[in-house]
């Protein structure tokens, strides 16, 4: 994955830990700790091997590493420069999920080898959706949780997101149901 998914994670590692958890986690993960170059695709390896390392220096299951990610996930592009893209893709919870695959190809404009996700978004009511998602990579669903958790939030409202739906041999794709509540008026 690019660099910007592995220098997010290093942010979260210090937001929680400092400097000295970040390096833990590296040496963990047998990864050197120097700076990642956003821009620049590493292997998947990498960030799995992050992933884990930060759940055993933090303390938490990998699940909630991912789910922490990607909730920092949001936040922390918004304010490196992705907070337009963000915004244009729509003021509301459904209108943004409905448009991350066209988010993620304006992206891969300045990513070439970005293998973005995609997703499909069904509105069953003013405030519950489901989300279903297709990902060549195993095992991120609790970072959609995350994100989407996270997403309700920087948009002003709040979300719940729950995993209903595991890919498995018969079914090609996960999916979330989500309750979520505008931003107040
Ligand atoms: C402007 C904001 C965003 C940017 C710049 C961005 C960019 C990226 C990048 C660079 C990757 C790594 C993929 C690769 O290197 O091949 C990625 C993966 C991913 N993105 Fe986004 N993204 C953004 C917002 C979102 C949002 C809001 C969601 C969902 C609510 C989302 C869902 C995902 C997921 C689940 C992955 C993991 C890869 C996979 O499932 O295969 N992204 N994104």
């Amino acid at each position: 994955m690019y660099g910007l998914v592995n220098t997010a994670v290093a942010d979260l590692a210090r937001a929680v830990g400092g400097e000295e958890a970040w390096q833990e986690v590296c040496a963990h993960a047998q990864v050197p700790p120097v700076a990642f170059v956003g821009t620049a695709a590493y292997p998947d390896d990498v960030t799995y091997r992050l992933v884990e390392g930060a759940s055993a220096v933090l303390g938490m299951s990998p699940e909630q590493v991912l789910a922490a990610f990607g909730r920092h996930w949001v936040r922390y592009t918004s304010q490196r420069g992705w907070g337009p893209l963000l915004q244009s893709a729509g003021g509301s919870l459904p209108e943004v999920l409905a448009g991350l695959d066209a988010l993620h190809a304006r992206v891969r404009l300045m990513m070439p080898e970005l293998r973005p996700p995609s997703f499909r978004c069904v509105e069953l009511s003013a405030t519950t959706l489901r989300l279903d998602y297709w990902s060549e990579r195993p095992g991120l669903a609790p970072m959609v949780v995350g994100l989407v958790e996270g997403l309700a939030e920087l948009l002003g409202g709040s979300a719940s997101a729950t995993h209903v739906r595991v890919a498995a041999d018969r079914h090609d794709h996960d999916s979330f149901a989500v309750t979520h509540s505008p931003a107040p008026a």
